[in-house]
């Protein structure tokens, strides 16, 4: 039997209604599989719990979420809470206090969506993204508030212990999937002392302790057009949790679009739960409408099953979400079609539940 407590997390906007979609193709899973059972909480933090509490979480929310083995979270941000308040009290704790320090960002082209820079099937690259310190770091502050010579220092924190990590989990998942070259996004040319240590150590890293993979060094400005000009070549990208960032949106657009992409903010030694959402935000602009597109958001869901030990869940939910786009009958609007999110998960749990019927017709045939 296999039994996990997940956290669940919509948050706002299309958070809501995308975490619907993944449920429901989680439960599928959990109706079909033998043995295999899922214990979700909802967890109503948001921007109207917020607005009704003064808080975006409990004052103990971070010891409740501990227990659970992973959390599932949708998208936070509401136009009547500043994006500082929604980011800073809800995901950013959860991320680096339970140094969740990998945030592991998939590229890959899918079929059945047209982009400009693939030739169908041919981009397929991951992105790690520095999760925990970097530059997204509270370390700083603001004086002479309202004077003409106020100031504002924000900090980039790096730390040789937390660039070793980031580059050992890209290098170590570069080799567990035959990968060969890893790409360093970097900036030390303008950005001497926080990112001159980064690259010191990527370069020291991979040369004594992964010497079969390749590495290529390449300043943030001319990456973001090689990611245009030649997505083709990358394998595996690791980037500081800024550069990282701004990579997986970018990633994110040459394949698709936001409603396709899936990240998990992960911590490997498993010490304490890793989280699992969409790379996109709570879409205001579509909030309500019901078209969002759930697809970024159940492979979140999928990522968090392979993260869980159940990478063949994981496998029938990539592969379902495939089938969908392989078949073009049902599309969201944002990849081209009129189909709404409800839509979307119910032809993705259609199509889980068709893998299991074909299962047990193969089994049925055995024995008749
Ligand atoms: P966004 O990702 O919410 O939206 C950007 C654009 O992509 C919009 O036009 C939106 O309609 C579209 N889009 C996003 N997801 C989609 C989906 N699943 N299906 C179809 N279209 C989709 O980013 P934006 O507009 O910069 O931020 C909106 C709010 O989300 C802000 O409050 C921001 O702080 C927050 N945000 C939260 C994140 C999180 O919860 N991790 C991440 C990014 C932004
Ligand atoms: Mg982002």
């Amino acid at each position: 039997m296999t039994e996990f407590k997940i956290a669940v997390i919509p948050g706002d906007g299309i958070g809501v209604e995308v975490m619907e979609e993944a449920l429901k193709v989680l439960s599928v899973l959990e109706e079909h599989e033998q043995n295999f059972v899922l214990h979700k909480e909802n967890f109503e933090w948001s921007s109207d719990y917020y607005l009704e509490r003064g808080r975006m979480m409990p004052e103990d929310g971070l010891v409740t979420l501990q227990s659970y083995d992973a959390i599932l979270f949708g998208a936070i941000g509401d136009a009547r809470v500043p994006d500082e308040i929604t980011i800073w009290e809800l995901i950013m704790p959860i991320r680096k206090q339970f140094q969740q320090y990998v945030n592991f960002r998939p590229v890959k082209s899918l079929p059945g969506i047209t982009s400009p820079l693939s030739n169908g099937d041919d981009i397929d690259f991951v992105i790690f993204r520095e999760n925990a310190e970097g530059e997204y770091s509270n370390s700083g502050g603001r004086m002479f508030e309202t004077q003409h010579s106020e100031m504002a220092i924000q900090n980039t924190i790096m730390t040789t212990a937390g660039i070793e990590r980031i580059v050992k989990a890209a290098c170590e998942y570069a080799e567990k999937n035959g990968k060969k070259k890893v790409t360093s996004a970097t900036k030390s040319n303008a950005i001497i002392h926080s990112m001159k240590l980064w690259d010191e150590h990527v370069k020291r890293i991979v040369k004594n302790e992964y010497q079969d993979l390749a590495l290529e060094s390449i300043y943030i400005d001319a990456l973001v057009a090689y990611f245009v000009q030649r997505p083709q070549s990358f394998e595996v990208v690791v980037a500081s949790n800024l550069f990282g960032d701004i990579l997986s949106d970018l990633g994110s657009g040459i394949v698709g679009g936001l409603g396709l992409s899936p990240s998990a903010n992960i911590n490997p030694e498993k010490q304490f739960p890793s989280m699992f959402e969409p790379v996109h935000g709570s879409a205001p602009d579509i909030a309500g409408k019901g078209i969002a597109n759930p697809i970024a958001q159940i492979w979140s869901a999928a990522l968090m099953l392979d993260h869980l030990g159940r990478a063949d869940l994981s496998a029938k939910i990539i592969n379902a979400i495939e089938l969908v786009l392989l078949e073009g009958k049902i599309k969201t609007a944002d990849i081209g079609g009129n189909a709404t999110t409800e839509q979307m998960g119910s032809a993705i749990s259609a199509k889980i539940i068709e893998q299991y019927a074909i299962k047990e017709n193969e089994e049925s045939k055995i024995w008749t």
